[in-house]
C-alpha cells in the first residue's frame, strides 16, 4: 500500500498481506475466505477434507484471488505448529491468523464423557492457544500482526447441552485479553468475535430441530439466524489497519439477542 494511497485503502486494503483462516471450507471461515481474498490477501485455506478445502479455494478464485490450501488436525498441537510454519513458509509471511475452526457434541453434563472433554477443548482452546503462540514470532519479526479467534454467544448465555463447547469458548475470550496486553509491545493486535447464531452445518442441528429453531426466532430480536457473511464486516474491521487501535476486545453478532427480548412479541 502505498503512502498516497486513499484513505480508505489505506484502512481497509489488505494487499500484499497474507491470512491465515482455520476451518476454511467450513460455514463461516469460506465466507472469510472469499471476503479477505476480495480486500486483497492471499488467503491459506486451512481444513481437513481436500474436496471441501479445494471448493473454497475455487472460490477464491473465482474472485480473482489466490488461495493456498493447507491441511492440519487440530486435535494435535504438533500439527496446529506444523500448520502455521507452512502457511508462512507457502504464503511467504503471515500478517493475519483467523482461528475459526472448532468443533461441538451437545450433551447433558451428566453423559459428558473425558474423551469429550479433551476432543472440544483440545480444538476449540488449546489449539488456540498453540497456533497464536506459534504465530506470535512470526508476526512479531514482521513488525506486527492481527490475531482474530470466534468464540461464541454461550460465554454469555448458557444453554443446556453445551457446557464444555461453552467453557472452551470462554477460556479463549480470556485469553483473547491476555494476548493483546503480552503483544501489544510488537504491534499485535488480537481480537475476538462473538457470534450468536449463524446458519451454519456446525449450527444445522438446531435450525432442522423445529421446536429450538421457534425458540430461537422467538428470541432474537432480528428474528432470524445470521447469514455467514454477516461476521465479515467485524472481522475485516478487527484484522485491517482500520482496527490498529482496537485490541483485546470482542465483538458480539448476534441480531440483539443479548440486548434483551421483547414481551409482546413472543411466540410465532
Ligand atoms: N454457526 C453458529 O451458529 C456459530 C455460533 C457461534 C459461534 N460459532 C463459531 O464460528 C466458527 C465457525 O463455525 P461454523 O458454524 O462455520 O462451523 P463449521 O462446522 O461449518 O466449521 C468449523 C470448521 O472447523 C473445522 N474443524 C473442526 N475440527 C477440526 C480439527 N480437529 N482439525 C481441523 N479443523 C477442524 C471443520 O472442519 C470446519 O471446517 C466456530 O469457531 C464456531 O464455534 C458458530
Amino acid at each position: 500500500m502505498t503512502a498516497n494511497a486513499s484513505l480508505f485503502a489505506r484502512l481497509f486494503s489488505l494487499e500484499g498481506k497474507a491470512v491465515l483462516i482455520t476451518g476454511a471450507s467450513g460455514g463461516i471461515g469460506s465466507a472469510f475466505a472469499v471476503a479477505y481474498a476480495e480486500a486483497g490477501a492471499v488467503v491459506g485455506v486451512h481444513g481437513r477434507d481436500q474436496q471441501r478445502v479445494e471448493q473454497t479455494c475455487a472460490e477464491v478464485a473465482a474472485v480473482g484471488g489466490k488461495a493456498v490450501p493447507l491441511y492440519a488436525d487440530l486435535g494435535s498441537v504438533a500439527e496446529c505448529r506444523g500448520l502455521i510454519a507452512e502457511a508462512h513458509q507457502k504464503m511467504g509471511r503471515l500478517d493475519i491468523l483467523i482461528n475459526n475452526a472448532a468443533t461441538n457434541r451437545r450433551k447433558p453434563i451428566a453423559d459428558v464423557t473425558e474423551d469429550d472433554y479433551e476432543f472440544i477443548t483440545g480444538i476449540d482452546t488449546r489449539a488456540i492457544f498453540f497456533l497464536s503462540q506459534a504465530a506470535h514470532p512470526l508476526m512479531k519479526a514482521q513488525g506486527g500482526g492481527k490475531i482474530l479467534h470466534i468464540t461464541s454467544i454461550n460465554i454469555f448465555f448458557a444453554l443446556d447441552t453445551v457446557s464444555v463447547y461453552g467453557l472452551s469458548k470462554g477460556a479463549v475470550a480470556q485469553l483473547t485479553k491476555v494476548q493483546a496486553v503480552e503483544w501489544a509491545g510488537d504491534n499485535i493486535q488480537v481480537n475476538c468475535i462473538t457470534p450468536g447464531f449463524i446458519r451454519t452445518p456446525l449450527s444445522k442441528p438446531i435450525w432442522d430441530d423445529p421446536k429450538k429453531a421457534s425458540w430461537l426466532r422467538n428470541r432474537i430480536p432480528l428474528r432470524r439466524p445470521a447469514e455467514p457473511e454477516e461476521l465479515v464486516g467485524a472481522a475485516l474491521l478487527l484484522t485491517t489497519p482500520g482496527g490498529n487501535y482496537i485490541t483485546g476486545q470482542n465483538i458480539v453478532v448476534d441480531g440483539g439477542f443479548l440486548a434483551g427480548g421483547s414481551w409482546a412479541r413472543d411466540e410465532e
